[in-house]
């Protein structure tokens, strides 16, 4: 997500921050600003776009050279991407200088508190209230490190905060909560960064944090507390990557990294969707309740990936909701000339919010009036913007072309849908969608689970590097899963790889079996008994003409092992949420299986990241 670094010690600090934030351009941004702390006051520039914009607009308007600065490159998530709600955001005195990761849950009514005491926010953003709690606490006589901690107890959600103090230039002071932060030690400077690339460079000594702990530097030193003040202790180790591994977390692709984000991004997608009154919140959703009650069918639009999500979304919300669900190709949607009226709902899921085929459908569905609700990860894209409301993933910039942690929060957004037009047409009880929220807030832990078991997948995945042709079964919600995980390994590895509904194998794709075809093998819980039962027989009929089936099943099923060739164990979730651990083994197989193969990972041939054309 955003970058962020922070500096004090003997150089420019302009040139330290600007260069820390062209080292953390692969996380994706949409701005970035610098502040820098120049006798008594705070010098600021912050631009929308590139870095590029940034860098000019200095040469415009030089900065002075002092040796305390902060800088910030920012995803949107509040506000679209704007010169007024890049960061750093500034304090009503102009006396702090703040930027942010994150989001502040309760930044709503922490904006209220301020603006009836006469504050006037300049941005759209939850960052600006945390720049004028600060400046209020510093009023109060306290240091910057104590005010951070007074402010940092009043805050939730997740967050990252980098500040400075105008009247006192000699020390920068960070805060961590659920968000990204490093320190780098230097000799008579130290540094910050949302990882340690922001200060490879200069030192390759760096100092973790706990969560829920405050960071002072200054030149000569670091000290660490927790948000009551209690002294704490880092934890110093040496990096010994080069730049390269460094941008990938130690990662030798983005796509691995991004795999191993997925708790994060799961968990960063849940943040604040729960009111105080425990119902459900979807900020940006912006249909009224009333529009959700006259829905009488929904059509899911989307390509690729996103498309995938769409199925798994047709399960939940017939499931929860019992509305109909029409689950379409976008780039097939408006030449069947579809059947939309004012009572349709048409989500649109797209991880870009600039894929052509969808934003063409949305469009087609707002000239027959429908209403249109956006899935996406990019704020201030195309698509949400074209929307009616929309819903926003909280994965973070997503580099590599092969989607990951795009897909995971797309899920997650679904299942809010799901539950949020139960709660509102009143076809579950709300003790009953807090059950589902408690279950989908435990899918954090379980990715986890999956990801420490990576090992076995990749020793599976070197096993299969002579293979040509790997096959995908799955049923119910694993079905789209079985499908996700095809479409992977075509992508990445370049193998033909197929996704089949179990139930569909005897009907024609069986002829494929051949001895030692590896088929990986999607087997819901057990708590569906029938679906459980039905998904073993499948797995029995292709076993039987000689395939070798690699199955993942749920931790404690029995009646798997006699016909699983490999078995590779997951949590025990609901059948509903099984797609958010199921589809991990299958990303990392065909991550490691195209590393194998010597293959671009990141960058797939043929293949581009956002596709603009229809
Ligand atoms: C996923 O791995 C692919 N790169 C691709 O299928 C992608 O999901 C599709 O192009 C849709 O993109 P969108 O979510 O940005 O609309």
């Amino acid at each position: 997500m955003c970058g962020i670094v922070g500096y004090v010690g003997a150089k420019p600090a302009e040139g330290v921050v600007i260069e820390g934030l062209r080292r953390l351009e692969y996380r994706g941004y949409d701005s970035a600003g610098i502040a820098l702390v120049d006798g008594g006051t705070i010098v600021s520039d912050k631009r929308a776009g590139k870095l590029a914009n940034l860098e000019k607009a200095i040469v415009d308007s030089p900065l002075p050279q002092v040796t305390t600065g902060i800088g910030h490159t920012r995803w949107a998530t509040h506000g679209p991407p704007t010169d007024r709600n890049a960061h750093p955001h500034l304090g009503r005195a102009r006396r702090v200088a703040l930027v942010h990761n994150g989001i502040i849950e309760n930044f709503a009514e922490l904006r209220q508190r301020l603006e009836s005491e006469g504050v006037e926010m300049a941005s759209d953003t939850d960052t600006e209230v945390a720049a004028h709690l600060l400046e209020e606490q510093l009023e109060t006589g306290v240091d910057l490190t104590v005010a951070m901690q007074n402010v940092c107890r009043d805050l939730e959600g997740a967050f990252t905060l980098v500040a400075v103090d105008s009247q006192d230039p000699d020390r920068v002071v960070a805060a961590r909560r659920n968000s990204p932060l490093v320190v780098g030690i230097g000799e008579g400077e130290n540094f910050l960064g949302s990882d340690v690339a922001a200060f490879i460079e200069h030192t390759r000594e760096a100092m973790e944090l706990d969560q829920d702990q405050v960071v002072t530097i200054t030149r000569e030193g670091v000290s660490v507390s927790g948000f009551d003040g209690t002294p704490a202790e880092g934890r110093r180790y040496h990096v010994d990557w080069d730049l390269s591994a460094a941008e990938k977390d130690g990662h030798d692709w983005f796509m691995r990294k991004e795999i191993f984000e997925q708790p994060r991004a799961v968990a960063d997608s849940l943040l604040g969707r729960r009111g105080t009154d425990g119902l459900l919140q979807l900020d940006e959703m912006r249909l009224s309740d009333q529009d959700l009650r006259d829905i009488d069918k929904i059509i899911i639009i989307a390509a690729g990936t996103s498309f995938y999500a769409g199925m798994v979304a047709k399960y939940a919300i017939e499931h929860w909701c019992r509305i109909p669900v029409e689950v379409e190709l976008a780039s097939e949607f408006r030449y069947r000339d579809p059947i939309l009226t004012a009572s349709t709902l048409v989500v649109a899921i797209s991880q870009s919010g600039e894929t052509a085929d969808t934003l063409q459908a949305i469009r087609h569905a707002r000239v027959q009036r429908s209403k249109v609700l956006a899935i996406c990860n990019t704020n201030g894209s195309t698509i949400p913007r074209e929307s009616d409301g929309v819903i926003y993933t909280h994965a973070g910039p997503e580099i590599g072309v092969a989607s990951t942690k795009g897909f995971l929060t797309q899920l997650v957004a679904c299942y809010l849908l799901a539950l949020y037009l139960a709660q509102v047409k009143g076809t579950r009880y709300g003790d009953e969608i807090s059950q589902v929220m408690d279950q989908l807030e435990e899918m954090p832990g379980h990715i986890e689970t999956v990801l420490a078991k990576a090992e076995e997948v990749y020793a599976l995945a070197r096993d299969h590097v002579d293979n040509r042709s790997v096959l995908f079964l799955g049923r119910h919600a694993g079905y789209p899963v079985a499908l996700e995980g095809a479409l992977k390994l075509k992508e990445i590895a370049y193998l033909h790889a197929e996704g089949f509904a179990a139930g569909e194998l005897k009907h024609g794709p069986i002829a494929l079996v051949e001895e030692g075809l590896p088929i990986l093998c999607v087997v819901p819980p057990r708590g569906r008994d029938q679906l459980h039962d039905k998904m073993i027989s499948g797995i029995q009929e292709v076993r039987a003409r000689g395939a070798r089936t690699l199955c993942l099943a749920e931790e404690g099923d029995t009646a798997i092992t006699p016909y699983a060739d490999v078995l590779i164990t997951l949590p025990q979730v609901p059948v509903l949420l099984q797609p958010l651990v199921a589809v991990v083994p299958l990303q990392l197989f065909a991550c490691e299986l195209a590393t194998q193969l010597g293959h671009d990972v990141d960058q797939p041939r043929n293949l581009a990241k956002s596709v603009t054309v229809e």
